[in-house]
């Protein structure tokens, strides 16, 4: 089928809620994908930060092979094998004790968010059940994930919002003391704000955050569904910082193109779960947690990260090298970066398409980019090309 023949056939079958491009992608090897007409792309954007190591590593491929000639899926009734080794991974490389596996970053926070309640509720403590998040954040889609994300254009048409959310001001401490009530159950924070716009949290805050915490006797709970699983160039945004939090949720890189998502947590704060407290059918499953666990083996050898880091900076020297009048602010740690500009870039990001590049916004006004881990110099200078000839035809 043609890339025009699958999106016309897409129009009359698929519900319209995603704001897509014209071209439909059918292969993918590395850090470059194919349309159906067989046209070449650069992919800046990794499945919005999910193949964290490229399109059809061989390493992961081999695991899918093998999984999928064993065992797809069979229930959290059993204990699953590759389940448990993944948490053993996840809970020695993030210090944190004990994980749930859902399928996606939105799943993931609810989990948290009704950890925390079931966590204050064992404690005779019912009365502590609301969230403090943030202005600008995004933590995902289903009700209560849309309550906690500080945007009303996401939550607009679907009141009522689930109740037990207040919002305060990113990388403002007095508004979160403001914010406090005998309610508060617990702080949910991006490191970085991703969707918002490339934002990373100030270290004053986050410590700030830490303290408040403490003292309040409230929960942590740390999004890192696009920041985790080596995207920064730490396994997790919190290691950057120093910072640990007492619930992290992680997604997207997590399975490198494979849906799976976990909530980890300290042994304390795991115990607000009793069996038949949450579940999720297919979370964990045997399938994606293989895929998972490989994908974690891989991204949590420190030369592996060190890597990370290097082509971050170099992505960011190339960037920062772009001469244009538009761009006002440049943001990045590690290889989540975002160039921010003084008009929307929807239409720059068409040209990019155009010429082979994939890119992604975050907010109206912010390139991000977020390609595979797995990245190199090459790809980055074919991208900052493209960029280049995209910026210069990019009329206003
Ligand atoms: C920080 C953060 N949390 C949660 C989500 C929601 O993840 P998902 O789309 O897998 O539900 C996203 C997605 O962009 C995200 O960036």
């Amino acid at each position: 089928m043609s890339n025009n023949s699958i999106v016309d056939l897409g129009q009359q079958h698929i519900i319209n809620n995603y704001g897509r491009f014209p071209i439909s992608l059918v292969k993918g090897k590395g850090t470059y994908v194919w349309d159906a007409d067989n046209k070449q792309y650069l992919d800046f954007v990794s499945g919005i930060a999910a193949c964290s190591l490229g399109h059809c590593n061989e390493k992961l491929v081999q695991v899918v092979e093998e999984q999928a000639k064993t065992l797809w899926h069979v229930s959290n009734l059993y204990w699953i094998q590759p389940q448990v080794e993944l948490a053993e991974k996840l809970a020695m490389i993030t210090g944190l004790d004990k994980v749930f596996f859902c399928n996606s970053g939105t799943e993931a926070n609810e989990a948290a968010i009704k950890l925390a309640r079931k966590y204050f509720y064992r404690q005779n403590k019912s009365k502590k059940y609301e969230i403090i998040s943030f202005s600008n954040s995004f933590h995902g889609r289903t009700l209560a994930a849309l309550s906690a994300t500080g945007q009303t254009k996401y939550q607009e048409g679907f009141a009522p919002m689930p109740a037990g959310f207040v919002y305060a001001r990113y990388n403002d401490i007095s508004s979160v003391e403001a914010a406090i009530t005998e309610n508060t159950a617990a702080i949910m924070v991006e490191i970085i704000q991703g969707e918002g716009g490339v934002l990373p949290a100030e270290l004053s805050f986050l410590r700030g955050l830490r303290k408040i915490c403490d003292r309040e006797d409230l929960l942590l709970i740390v999004d890192e569904v696009q920041t985790g699983v080596g995207r920064t160039g730490k396994f997790l945004a919190c290691q950057l910082y120093d910072i640990k939090a007492d619930i992290v949720t992680l997604a997207k890189g997590l399975g490198g193109g494979i849906p799976i998502g976990a909530t980890l947590a300290t042994e304390k704060v795991a115990s607000g779960f009793q069996p038949g407290d949450h579940a999720a059918t297919f979370g964990g499953n045997p399938l994606s947690t293989a895929v998972a666990s490989k994908t974690v083996e891989i991204i949590s050898e420190a030369s592996f990260l060190k890597q990370v880091e290097k082509m971050g900076e170099y992505l960011s020297e190339k960037l920062l090298g772009l001469k244009d009048p538009r761009i006002v602010h440049f943001r990045a740690r590690g290889l989540m970066q975002g160039l921010e500009f003084d008009r929307e870039v929807k239409g720059l990001v068409s040209i990019c398409i155009k010429k082979g590049l994939l890119l992604v916004n975050a907010g109206p006004k912010v390139l991000r980019f977020v390609p595979p881990l797995t990245v190199n110099e090459v790809e980055i200078n074919g991208a900052i090309a493209i960029l280049e000839q995209a910026l210069k035809e990019w009329e206003d």
